[in-house]
Parts: C-alpha cells; structure tokens; sequence
C-alpha cells in the first residue's frame, strides 16, 4: 500500500475508531480469549510480522503485542532507541519508510503523539499507538473489555457498549496519557469521568483531545471523585519521561492514594483498575490492589486479548 494511502487504518488514538467498532472489537476479543483459554490454535496472521519500536520501557505492551503476534501465527520484530538508528537521529520519515516496506504492522511506545503521527503520516502499514505521552489508547481498550466482562452482559456486539451508558469512572491521581485516553472513551463511549488531581495536574480537554466537556467533571477532593463510582481507576504519580519531577510530584499527590475510604464511598459493586505497574503506598494501598474489588490481573491480561482482536482487525478486517 502506498504511504498515506486512505485505506491504511491507523490506531493512534481512542478516539480513532468508532463506538460500533468498539463494539465489534469486543466481541472479536472476546471470540479470541475464549480460544486462547481452550487452547484451540487460531493463526490468522500466518507470514505477517508486526515491528514493535520501543523508546520507553515496557512489560505488558512488550509481552501482550509479542505474544499475541505469535499466538496468531505472525511473527515479531523488537527494537529500541538504543540498539537501532532511532537513537542516532535518523529521521523519523525514513524509518517509517523503512521498516513499514518490511513489515505488516508497527507498535510504536514513544514520548511525543507528535512523533507517532509522523511515523504513522509515512508509513505504508497500519501503526498502533502503545503508549505516548498524551494516550495510551491500548490500555484503555483492555480497561473497557475488562470492565464489560465483570459487570456487563454475557453477550457481545452493540449490547455489550450498553453496559457502559451512564456509568462513572472515577480517576483519581494525574492528568496523564491514561486521563486523557479515559476522556475519549468517555464521550466515544456514552460513560462519564469524574477526575481528581492535585491543582496543576489537571486534565487539558484540548489536550485530552476531546469536544464534548460533559464526558467529565472535575472535583478537588478525590473522595468526591469516587462517590457513587462503577469503576475507581488511577495510575502512577511520575509518568515515564517526567522523572525529573518525581520529589515535586511525590509531595503533591500525597492525598490522591486510592484506600478503603474512597472505595467505600463507590458503588458496592464497584471495581478497582490500574493499569500497572503500580507504587502500593503511593497512588494504591495494598488493600484495594490486592483486594476483591480489584480487577488488576485479568485488565493486564486482557491487553493481549483485545491487542489480538486490534491486529486482525487492522490486517484483515471485519471477520465473517
Ligand atoms: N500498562 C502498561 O502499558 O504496562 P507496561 O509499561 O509494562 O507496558
Ligand atoms: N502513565 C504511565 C503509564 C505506564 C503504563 C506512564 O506513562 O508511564
């Protein structure tokens, strides 16, 4: 496929894909799991290999994107700034040139969206977003997948989007590429997000990439934030690539710990995600990430499940 080339489907952020997408997208995730855990081969992606660049350090995205593209019978290409030409300043434009007439598909975890969107404004095959310093669109698609599974319809397809109408997502912690990924889905999705961060933390709705401001409300206090919550969710306080912050940080986010209280004040049935690695004693008590309202292993599992059903659907298209 030529570069630009309107037929290539880009996944660089939320709100790229539509909700029936989504809907579709949940399904096919839900179809591949059930495989998986039957231990019935499904190898679509036969002679496909997926490039993954890494400029930031990563466990889930690395294994779930690796393993997933061999499961599917594909294979994979891993490089990082430091052991490729990334790291010597050849232009982006040329890499992407490069790599994308030898490979089927591009996860790219790097620091500025900008840089990705330029890869992905050169590249020949789709590119994936995992992870920048404004989204992480992946997690997002685990985190919702996660949460249908837990609390929505035994069924897939449009009904299972039903379930997320008018729930509240509760974040609290820094307006970071989760937050912002959180706003998209929210006015994608039909939920909304109650956010509360230390003051300067704050999530930009421009930045958030979002129109519609009734997605989300805004509370000082993150006990406010959590009442009535279907979902309670927060992130590390230091982001990668804002580690020169980190003591500033340590001392303004003292008060935005998820513990009991918060979660007492949630629904009954609320669920508890992050999407890890996680600093217990900072932005999580051990008792919620390790207690029974927490869904932290099966949300970083289902990255794989929901990554699966991305790449078919990016290669091959609608199935069936
Ligand atoms: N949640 C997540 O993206 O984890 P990694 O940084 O380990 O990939
Ligand atoms: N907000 C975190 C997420 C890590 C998966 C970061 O960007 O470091």
């Amino acid at each position: 496929m030529k570069p630009g080339h309107s037929l290539i489907k880009h996944y660089l952020q939320f709100k790229d894909l539509r909700a029936e997408e989504y809907a579709y997208l949940f399904d096919r995730a839900r179809v591949i799991k059930t495989r998986f855990k039957n231990y019935e081969r499904y190898q679509p992606l036969v002679d496909r290999t997926l490039a993954m660049i890494f400029e930031k350090a990563s466990t889930r995205t690395r294994v779930s994107f690796e393993a997933g593209m061999y499961q599917m019978g594909g294979s994979v290409v891993h490089l990082t700034t430091g052991d490729s030409q990334l790291g010597r300043a050849e232009p982006i434009e040329d890499s992407a040139r490069v790599i994308s007439r030898m490979v089927d598909v591009v996860m790219i975890r790097t620091y500025e969206q900008a840089k990705l969107e330029l890869f992905a404004a050169h590249s020949r095959v789709p590119v994936i977003n995992g992870l920048t310093n404004e989204y992480h669109p992946c997690q997002i698609l685990a985190d919702i997948f996660t949460y249908i599974e837990h609390r929505g319809p035994r069924v897939g397809g449009g009904e299972a989007l039903e379930c997320l109408k008018g729930k509240v997502v509760a974040w609290v912690g820094d307006g970071n590429n989760m937050a912002n990924t959180w706003l998209q889905a929210a006015e994608a999705l039909g939920f909304t997000v109650h956010v509360s961060t230390p003051g300067g933390y704050e999530v930009d709705p421009e930045l958030a990439g979002i129109r519609d401001s009734s997605c989300y409300r805004v509370f000082n206090h993150p006990l406010e934030a959590c009442e009535g919550a279907h979902l309670v969710t927060t992130d590390v306080w230091t982001s990668m690539g804002y580690e020169a912050e980190n003591e500033e940080r340590r001392k303004a986010f003292v008060d935005w710990c998820v513990d009991d209280e918060m979660m007492g004040v949630a629904q009954p049935d609320a669920l508890f995600m992050h999407c890890l690695p996680a600093h217990r004693g900072e932005e999580v008590t051990a008792e919620v990430i390790d207690g029974p309202q927490s869904v932290v292993w099966d949300e970083a599992e289902n990255r794989m499940h929901v990554q699966k059903a991305l790449m078919e659907y990016l290669l091959l298209g609608r199935i069936g």
